[in-house]
């Protein structure tokens, strides 16, 4: 499973930073962080309102460009070694910098030197989508998407959101998601996850986006999943986040399999890995054990996830080079 070539479309950066990593910027600032983590070291929380608590806790010991490019440089290399070619990571403007664009920009340099630095040595690609916060309210996100319009380019390519899916409407967001989109920059949002059904309609009809976080919780209205599929609305399904948050109490009762075969388009990401104890290779694991995936089901998830994710034509070709040039070597050998 590790040497199956993956592409991941919805991962944040500061939710795979590694417990041990931040326990050592704390010790290294003298904060105490003991709280946030369990006998394990693992992250320590009950539900989703405590694991953001416990997740913005943890950013407050980011703190400069320099831990970005620490943090950046190890996330690359333990998705490249789970067969991770290309990643699109969140990025938080709110723990870079507080939204001021000088310093955004600061924070953004370090994080795509990593980047770069990654895909020499590591040979993977990564993309950067801004994501406001949305419990951090509207007037917060357009300030982010501000930062995010200023520094749109070939490593910027996306804006989104994530946060607190149960606070307020996807159209509250409306100004930022204009804002974004008139940069150039494509749009994609966490919907579906703790909001139902009607919050992936608003997604798509208030703020325009074109792929959905999660997106799971279309599953309890079968007229929106005919309408996912005939769009082709692509979902950034996080199964061992789904279960660990709770909203599902196992593998087998997740909707990424009835959603599939519906005709939604799927694709597999992680969204935060140490918070859920998870990598690419475990999920490709449990869904093989869950729902009898095969390689020809993974070959099919990575096809869907190279044509949506929010790269440049030329990096596309290129990704889809390394894909067929993998299979025809393991056909062969
Ligand atoms: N931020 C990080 N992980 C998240 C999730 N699963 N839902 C909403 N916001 C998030
Ligand atoms: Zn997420």
């Amino acid at each position: 499973m590790r040497s199956i070539l993956k592409i991941e479309l919805h991962m944040h950066l500061e939710g795979a930073a590694p417990p041990s990593f931040i326990r050592g910027l704390a010790a290294e600032q003298n904060i105490d962080l003991s709280g946030i983590f369990d006998r394990q070291g693992g992250y320590a929380y009950r539900d989703f309102p405590e694991f953001l608590k416990v997740y913005e806790a943890a950013c407050t010991v980011l703190r400069s460009p320099r831990d970005f490019y620490r943090l950046t440089r190890a996330v690359l290399a333990e998705s490249a070694a789970h067969g991770v070619i290309y990643t699109e990571a969140f990025l938080s403007p709110d723990f870079c910098g507080q939204r001021d664009v000088a310093a955004w920009r600061e924070y953004l340099a370090a994080i795509a030197e990593a980047a770069s630095d990654a895909e020499a040595q590591d040979g993977i690609v990564m993309r950067g989508i801004v994501t406001c916060i949305r419990h951090f309210g509207p007037e917060a996100a357009k300030e982010t998407a501000i930062c995010a319009a200023e520094t749109a380019g070939p490593f910027l390519t996306g804006f989104g959101m994530g946060g607190d899916e149960t606070k307020g409407h996807q159209g509250d967001f409306a100004w930022s998601f204009d804002c974004a989109r008139e940069a150039g920059l494509r749009l994609t949002t966490h919907a579906g996850e703790w909001g139902g059904p009607q919050s992936v309609r608003e997604a798509i009809e208030d703020l325009g986006v074109e792929r959905i976080g999660h997106g799971v919780r279309a599953i309890e209205d079968p007229a929106l999943v005919r309408e996912l599929a005939d769009r082709g609305t692509v979902l950034e399904v996080c199964p061992s986040s789904n279960v660990a948050l709770g909203l599902y109490p196992d593998l087998s009762r997740h909707p990424i399999e009835p959603l599939r075969a519906a005709g939604v388009p799927v694709t597999v990401s992680t969204d935060d890995p140490p918070f859920f104890h998870t990598t690419m290779t475990a999920e490709f694991e449990q869904l093989a054990l869950a729902f009898d995936w095969d390689v020809s089901d993974f070959n099919t998830v990575a096809e869907t996830a190279l044509e949506a994710a929010f790269c440049d034509e030329q990096t596309r070709a290129r990704l889809r080079k390394t894909l067929s040039s993998d299979r025809e070597n393991k056909d062969l050998s």
